[in-house]
C-alpha cells in the first residue's frame, strides 16, 4: 500500500504546516532576489531610474542596498506573476468560468481507481482531504484552500497551482507530506471537464 510507515507518524496540525509553508517560502525566495540585488551594486546596469549608476533593471526598491530583511519581505509581496501558456490560460478561465461546483462535489466524493506511486488503488479525494477544515488528515484539510492556493508557488494563480495540484502532484509537494501519497493517475482518468470541475468545488469550499 502507499507509504503507510510515513502516515502513521502522527500529522502536524494545520497551523504547524502553514507555518513551515510560509517560514520555507520566505527564506528561499527573498535570498534569491536579494542576491540579485546585492550582485547588482557591483554591476551596474542600464538604469529606469535617477540613479544611473547603480540601479538593477529589476530591483525591488530603489536602493539595493537597503536592510536586507525588509527587502526580502517586500519582495515576496511582489513577486511578479508568471508567465503563462495559452493552455495554462485557458485551464484558469475554464475552472472560473466553466467549472461546475454540483459536478466536482460529486467527482471528489466518488471512488475511483487511480494510479499511485505504488500502483492502482481505489480511493476518494474526500478520503485523504478535509472539506469543512484545514485540519490535516492523510493529505491537507482543504476547506481554506483559496486562501492559500495562490501563495503557494510565488507568482502562480490559485486556480492554476490546484490543477497542478491534482493532475502533477510532484509538482509542489505541501509542506510536511510525503511526496507519493497523493495519487498520481488522475489527468489519466478524468476528463478536462472533470478536473476543471473539482478544482471549481475545492476553491469554493470556504467562499
Ligand atoms: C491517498 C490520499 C489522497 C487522495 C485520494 C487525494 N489526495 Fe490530494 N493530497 C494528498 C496529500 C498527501 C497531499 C499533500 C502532498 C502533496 O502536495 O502532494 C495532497 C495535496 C492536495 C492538494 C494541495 C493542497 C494544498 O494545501 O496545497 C490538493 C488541491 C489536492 N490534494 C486535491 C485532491 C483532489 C481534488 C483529489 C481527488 C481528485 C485528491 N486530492 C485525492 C493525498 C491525497
Amino acid at each position: 500500500m502507499v507509504a503507510c510507515g510515513t502516515i502513521a507518524t502522527p500529522v502536524p496540525n494545520m497551523e504547524t504546516l502553514e507555518a513551515r509553508n510560509q517560514h520555507s517560502d520566505v527564506v528561499t525566495e527573498p535570498t534569491g532576489v536579494v542576491a540579485v540585488a546585492q550582485q547588482a551594486t557591483s554591476t551596474p546596469t542600464p538604469a529606469p531610474t535617477s540613479t544611473p549608476t547603480s540601479t538593477p533593471t529589476e530591483a525591488p526598491t530603489v536602493e539595493p542596498t537597503v536592510e536586507p530583511t525588509q527587502e526580502a519581505t517586500e519582495a515576496v509581496v511582489a513577486v511578479p506573476a508568471m508567465e503563462l501558456s495559452m493552455e495554462e490560460e485557458q485551464h484558469i478561465i475554464f475552472i472560473q468560468e466553466f467549472g461546475s461546483v454540483a459536478r466536482g462535489q460529486t467527482i471528489f466524493n466518488t471512488t475511483y481507481e487511480v494510479n499511485t506511486a505504488s500502483g492502482l488503488a481505489e480511493w476518494k479525494c474526500a478520503t485523504c482531504h478535509a472539506v469543512d477544515s484545514d485540519v490535516a488528515g492523510v493529505g491537507p484539510g482543504l476547506y481554506s484552500l483559496s486562501d492559500r492556493a495562490g501563495g503557494r508557488i510565488p507568482g502562480m494563480p490559485a486556480e492554476l497551482y490546484v490543477y497542478y495540484s491534482i493532475t502533477i502532484p510532484a509538482q509542489h509537494i505541501v509542506s510536511g507530506y510525503p511526496e507519493n501519497l497523493m495519487p498520481i493517475g488522475y489527468s489519466q482518468i478524468f476528463s478536462p471537464q472533470d478536473i476543471y470541475d473539482v478544482a471549481a468545488y475545492v476553491l469554493s469550499l470556504n467562499k
